[in-house]
């Protein structure tokens, strides 16, 4: 056993010993390699996937008054319900050129003429007067339970047309939808936005492999919401994934088909809604940010630059002629924003497990779902125009964003969209002292935390100053 042992240790040692010359050996003959830049401390860079391309026209039009929601109000209720709205800023033809612009009219199945949300719901805002198509709605209320609306529509149909009417059949899909997924939805303040949830609780009612609606959940998900901020379209031509916490991996178009989850029949419709959203990828890789419109202190603004290079660059990228970004996940410990978002996938494994085996995580095209605990540091491109700040849209201006301790805990807006603060840059508000209303942001409440993001803290008035003006330039 003793001299086995010494064996042993005898070869390891001389195993060694060769390992060392050989490491040496290929060093001397390894062409100098130039050193990768540094990655900052607690951020894992999120690799890119291969997309597909497509016709942004087509993509524009398809998204504007394409039928990738297929049951809705029959027309005539809508428009007896609502009145015609004729501003026409998505410049549509036909009865949608007579409808507000975050709805859509569609033939259903069945050759009626219906009326279904559209993608502007939430990916449209207007700022200053002007509809920006891809600046997230800082402004819906989700506060209430929509599943009552939809009780009262089916009343009205069936009222109208009787319950075996061809309305009615057109009308089932987007009803019982509404119905299901209502009382999960409910955010406890104004503005933000309860989408990834819709997306559990949508698949929580749908078959894994033909999408067909089971009218019994088969998940068990919690009511409660972790509320987001919607982020703006324009970013994603940068972004190598998709989502706060970077767990849209693979291909982008068939995540954004998610939607048509709402009201679709089964996975034949899927696919042919699915061959469509190449163009809309397209068309929102096309999207600009709008300019800011107030004047620029250039000498401000180039004094700002040096400040961000020095502090914000590593994470956030470089912009201007040689613009550069790492697309970087940041763990939860290093940014210290509120958790909740980045684990809501965690919390919910069942979501996770039934996408990545479900017809969206199916080539040709398949997606699949990989949350990151963390959050991507986003591209700052527009950073004027998405105000309020972070994930959950906690932080109502810039300046509050860079000095934690300024940080409203409770905080209200007009939701006037030109009520703009271009001192802070981000919306004009008033502290409140209390929580407890849906028009006061309350930071108290889980997910609704407005910690972390500290790297701005050390700046003093001026050269935070300096650095919210080369912000606004971007
Ligand atoms: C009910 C509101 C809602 C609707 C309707 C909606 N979205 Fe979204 N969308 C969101 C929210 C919220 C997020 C951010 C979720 C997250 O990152 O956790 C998001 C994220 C995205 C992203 C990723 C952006 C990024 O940078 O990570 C894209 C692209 C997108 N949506 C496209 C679409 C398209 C196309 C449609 C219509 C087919 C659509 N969305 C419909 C709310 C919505
Ligand atoms: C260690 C990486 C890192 C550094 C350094 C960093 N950030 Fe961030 N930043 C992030 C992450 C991650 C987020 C997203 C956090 C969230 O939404 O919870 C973020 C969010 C932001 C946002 C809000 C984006 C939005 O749309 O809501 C702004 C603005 C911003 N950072 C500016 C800055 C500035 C200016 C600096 C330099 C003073 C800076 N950041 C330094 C990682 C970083």
């Amino acid at each position: 056993m003793k001299s086995l042992n010494h064996k042993l240790s005898g070869l390891t040692t001389i195993s060694l010993i060769a390992a060392v010359l050989l490491l040496l050996t290929c060093r001397n003959e390894m062409p100098a390699v130039p050193e990768e830049p540094e990655l900052p401390i607690g951020t894992t860079p999120i690799p890119a996937s291969p997309q597909r391309t497509g016709d942004p026209q087509a993509g524009y039009d398809y998204l504007v008054a394409g039928n990738y929601i297929r049951s809705g109000i029959p027309y005539s209720v809508f428009v007896n319900t609502f009145g015609k709205d004729t501003k026409n800023e998505l410049g549509r033809s036909g009865d949608n050129a007579e409808i507000n612009y975050e709805f859509t009219a569609v033939d259903a199945p069945n050759g009626v003429r219906v009326v279904a949300p559209n993608c502007l719901q939430c990916h449209a805002q207007y700022l200053n007067g002007q509809l920006v198509v891809g600046l997230g709605n800082s402004t819906y209320d989700f506060t209430t339970d929509q599943s009552q609306n939809a009780a009262l529509l089916e009343t009205v149909i069936k009222a109208f047309y009787g319950s075996t009417s061809p309305q009615w059949e057109a009308a089932k899909n987007f009803t019982r939808a509404v119905k299901a997924t209502g009382p999960y939805l409910i955010t406890k303040v104004r503005g933000v936005n309860p989408a990834d949830k819709l997306a559990a609780v949508l698949a929580a009612h749908r078959d894994v492999s033909d999408l067909s609606w089971y009218d019994e959940s088969q998940m068990s998900l919690p009511a409660e919401v972790v509320p987001s901020d919607v982020p703006a379209w324009w970013l994603l031509k940068k972004k190598n994934a998709m989502f706060y916490n970077a767990a849209g991996r693979k291909d982008f178009a068939r995540f954004m088909m998610a939607s048509n989850l709402l009201t679709v029949s089964d996975s034949t419709e899927a696919r042919d809604v699915d061959n469509h959203f190449n163009d809309v990828l397209a068309y929102i890789l096309t999207l600009q940010p709008p300019a800011y419109p107030g004047a620029l202190d250039q000498a401000q603004v180039e004094k700002g630059r040096v400040i961000f290079k020095e502090n914000c660059e590593s994470c956030h990228g470089t912009y201007g002629a040689e613009a550069a970004y790492p697309n970087l996940l940041v763990s939860l410990d290093r940014v210290g924003t509120d958790p909740q978002l980045a684990q809501a996938n965690f919390a919910y494994p069942e979501f996770v497990d039934w996408y990545n085996r479900s017809w969206f995580s199916k080539n040709p095209n398949a997606a699949r779902l990989e949350p990151g605990e963390g959050y991507i540091a986003p591209p700052l491109d527009g950073i004027w125009a998405t105000a309020p700040y972070l994930h959950n849209g906690s932080v109502p201006t810039l300046e509050d964003l860079l000095n934690s301790t300024a940080r409203p805990k409770y905080w209200k807006r007009s939701f006037d969209t030109s009520d703009y603060d271009q001192t802070k840059a981000g919306w004009n508000y008033s502290v409140e002292t209390s929580g407890g209303s849906t028009s006061v942001y309350d930071t108290t409440l889980p997910g609704y935390g407005n910690q972390g993001h500290t790297f701005g803290d050390f700046l003093n008035d001026t050269d935070r100053a300096a650095l919210i003006e080369y912000l606004k330039s971007l």
